[in-house]
């Protein structure tokens, strides 16, 4: 059930939280299906309602940096360095990964020795953590390999009943899942980009390394959070560069990135304009709750822009290679 963030209903959410069940809840980035990271049996509940794989880690979410210290373990020099220096995006769409300690339940690190940990910067998300006094395992609140939710309304239409309290946040500010960066390895790396941009974390990390993943029909994944394919609707999704108008079927819906003629917005049977001036952050932030709609439309496929890979253009351009068809 959808629930507005009042007192009385974040009390609820955080008894629920107490008793090992599970609660949808806003984050800036995107909706998480939360539960008590220090609990199993609240875990083995994420993982079974997403469908999600055993092998594939959860990011725990605390309200106060002080709280980490009992989830990490002992920390080199230079990562303790860093991470007093990235502290500065804490609230904020970020997720560092260090050793974990052994508080952490193996389930939850998907039995790896590390960890990973961020702070939301969405007031509720925040409120919900103090009151349950809790660390939060919190993966994106939709199904194994859909596209992650930016709406209270796309949690229900995701799990309906079958999770209990969703609290409304309204729609999500950032519209992507958080940066993850990875300090275990002597060089630091970004595992998935986000709006704290490659650019931003380099001022911090010269050294900090990207490795784009090249996605093609037959690579395995082999490290956690590389799956190759995600995100994806169930309608054929395609770059406008690669689509050639008259050899396509019928149906098919636009998602761009900037305004288009009005001749040219006429030759599709739906048409969506996430920025009108080319704003990549607004394209972000309408970018999951447009594939959803879409995807309700019945459509033969869905062509969508493409956009330069820098900054924010970079967490576009790895969710929409992941969520193409190939
Ligand atoms: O913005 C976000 O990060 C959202 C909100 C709800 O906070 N959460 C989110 O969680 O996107 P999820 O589970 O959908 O994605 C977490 C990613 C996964 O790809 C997972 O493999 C990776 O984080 N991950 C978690 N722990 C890890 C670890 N110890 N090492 C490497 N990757 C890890
Ligand atoms: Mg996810």
């Amino acid at each position: 059930m959808i629930l507005a963030p009042t007192e009385d209903n974040l009390a609820l959410a955080s008894t629920a939280l107490s008793k090992d069940q599970l609660v949808g809840l806003p984050t800036e980035t995107v909706y998480g299906l939360a539960g008590n990271a220090l609990s199993i049996e609240a875990v083995q509940k994420i993982y079974d309602l997403k469908g999600r794989p055993a092998t594939n880690p959860l990011i725990i979410h605390i309200s106060d940096f002080e709280q980490i210290h009992s989830l990490i373990g002992k920390l080199s020099d230079q990562q303790s360095y860093y991470l007093n220096q990235l502290k500065e995006f804490w609230p904020g769409p970020l997720t560092i990964i260090l050793p974990k300690s052994i508080n952490v339940p193996t389930i939850v690190t998907a039995n790896s020795d590390t960890v990973a940990i961020r702070i939301p910067q969405h007031p509720v998300a925040l409120e919900i953590i103090r009151k349950s006094g809790l660390p939060l395992a919190a993966p994106s609140a939709n199904r194994s390999n859909y596209i992650s939710p930016t709406s209270a309304q796309h949690v229900a239409d995701e799990f309906g009943e079958k999770v209990e309290i969703i609290i409304d946040g309204g729609n999500c500010t950032v519209g992507l899942e958080s940066t993850i960066l990875s300090l275990v390895s002597d060089i630091p790396e970004i595992l998935r980009p986000g709006a704290i941009t490659l650019e931003v974390i380099r001022r911090i990390i010269p050294s900090v390394q990207y490795q784009e993943k090249v996605i093609t029909e037959n690579v395995m994944q082999n490290s956690p959070g590389q799956q190759i394919k995600h995100y994806s609707p169930k309608t054929p999704l395609k770059f406008k560069a690669n689509y050639l108008p008259s050899s396509e079927s019928k149906k098919i819906g636009l998602i761009a990135f900037q305004a288009l003629s009005e001749l040219e917005q006429n030759s599709f049977f739906s048409y969506k304009l996430l920025s009108a001036d080319g704003d990549l952050n607004e394209v972000a932030q309408k970018l999951f709750a447009t594939l959803r709609e879409l995807d309700l439309q019945g459509l033969d496929l869905i062509v969508i822009d493409d956009c330069p890979v820098d900054k924010i253009g970079l967490a576009i351009m790895d969710r929409l290679k992941r969520a193409v068809s190939i």
